[in-house]
Order: C-alpha cells, then structure tokens, then sequence
C-alpha cells in the first residue's frame, strides 16, 4: 500500500516510521510511505504556502493553489476508491477502527496535513474524505496522519506477518481485548488466571470472549450495542448487567 503525505514539515516524519510494524512493513515491500514538502509547489522565492484570510480574523491559513497542484501532480488522474485524498482535520469524520478497516482496502492514500489556522475551504470540495483523530486541536495534521498510517498499516495484508494478529484485537469484533498476561504465573501475589495455564483450548477461549464482554461492559459500554453477540454471550451479559445492578 502506498501513503502520501503532504506537509510543510517533512522532517517530522523522519523517527516514527523507522520503527516496528511500520518499518517492517516498509522493508518487506508491503508498504511505501512517501512524504511530499508542500512548498515544492509554490513558485516565489519565499516558497509561501499560507496567507492571512479573507474577513480579517488572526492567523494564516494554507492557501489552496500548492495543495491542488500538489495533489495532480501526485496523482495526474485519480482514480478512486482504490485512490483517495484525505484531509486531516478536525471537522472531519472520527477516525475509528471501521474507517481503518475500509481505508485499507484503497491502494494509494493521500494526506493532506492542515496548520496554522486551517486550510482554505476550498481543498474541502476536492478532497475524497476529511477525518478528525478526536475532538481536540492539534497544532497540524501531521500527528493525524501518523495515526491513521500507523492504524491502518496493521490492516494491508503481510503486515503483521499473521493473519491472525488483528482478530482479536480491540475494535475489530466490536469489542475490547480480553487482559493478557505472560511469564511469571505469579508476581507479588497477583496470580495469572488458572483457565490460561490449562492447555484447555477452549476453555481458554470461552474465558477470552467473556473477559473481553466484562471489559467493554465495564469501560465501554457503548460498544456493546453494536456488538455481533450470539446467545451465549447475550446471557453472559445479562447476568453481568444483573450483578453490576444487584
Ligand atoms: C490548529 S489546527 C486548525 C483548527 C481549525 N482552526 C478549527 O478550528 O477547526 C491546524 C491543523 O491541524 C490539524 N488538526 C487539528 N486537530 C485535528 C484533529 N483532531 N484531527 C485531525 N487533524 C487535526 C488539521 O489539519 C488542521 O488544519
């Protein structure tokens, strides 16, 4: 898979893609992460890609002219779904595990990194899709776009090295991981679960899905609306909905 991204800082990127999945990724020819400095295409000498906005408020503002032919000169034909440019922003949909999962399928990704005080509305009209990562101001897109590179790296095939990796994950079946635990079985008297040193795979599994219910039904209730639960599970929850209320 293919990322681009389009920054006034590309030095930003030089740390955090030169470790982990990521890098591995990278390595293995799975993914290609390319970052493009916007001021390549300005064309004065002080390579000016923002001014200040029109109605007279504070700040500057990314002009749309760099950002558009930056964007065609990337891509001289798009060709989406499979090609799609994505604006960091925090106006956009919340960037979540399901848009993760469907950003993944695209074979090329184009971010478009705000700062300042944002970008001109325009580029709104011309890009595919404008994703916030929560609801908060970040001083640029460029902490955005590492999140959703990073997320959805973990979803291109090969990535994790097996397939298996992201089941189970939090967020991929609706619900949140069951706790994990490792060597020692016992450490200041907090003891590892009996059921995971049985070798009882599939009371090993039965507990995992239980545990995984309790924690989203103590931390994320939420979830659980949307949660495919079979009917076993729905009666494990009642009874934890029984107990938390009795
Ligand atoms: C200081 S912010 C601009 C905020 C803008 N004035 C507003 O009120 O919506 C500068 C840039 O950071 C990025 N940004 C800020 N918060 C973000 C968020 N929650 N998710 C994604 N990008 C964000 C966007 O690219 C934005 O253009």
């Amino acid at each position: 898979m293919i990322f681009h991204v389009l920054t006034i800082f590309p030095e930003f990127f030089e740390g955090p893609f030169a470790h982990g999945v990521v890098k591995r990724g990278q390595d293995a020819g799975l993914l290609d992460i390319r970052i493009h400095n916007l001021r390549d295409w300005t064309h004065d000498r002080h390579r000016t890609v923002d001014d200040r906005p029109f109605g007279g408020e504070e700040g500057m503002v990314l002009k749309c002219e760099p950002i558009f032919a930056a964007v065609e000169s990337i891509w001289p034909e798009r060709h989406p779904p499979g090609q799609k440019v994505v604006l960091l922003s925090a106006q956009g949909r919340l960037f979540d595990q399901s848009v993760a999962n469907r950003l993944a399928e695209c074979g090329e990704l184009l971010l478009v990194c705000g700062r300042y005080e944002g970008v001109d509305e325009r580029v709104r009209e011309f890009v595919d899709e404008e994703l916030s990562i929560g609801d908060y101001i970040l001083s640029g897109g460029e902490v955005a776009a590492l999140v959703v590179i990073d997320a959805v790296s973990r979803l291109v095939p090969g990535v994790l090295g097996c397939a298996t990796s992201t089941a189970d994950e939090s967020f991929s079946h609706g619900l949140l991981e069951y706790p994990q635990y490792t060597r020692p079985p016992e450490f200041r008297g907090l003891c590892v679960p009996e059921v995971l040193r049985s070798g009882d795979h599939q009371a090993i599994a039965r507990w995992r899905r239980q545990e995984a219910l309790r924690r989203t039904y103590e931390r994320r209730p939420d979830l659980l609306a949307l949660a495919p639960l079979n009917d076993e599970e729905r009666a494990f929850l009642a009874t934890l909905r029984r107990s938390s209320h009795g």
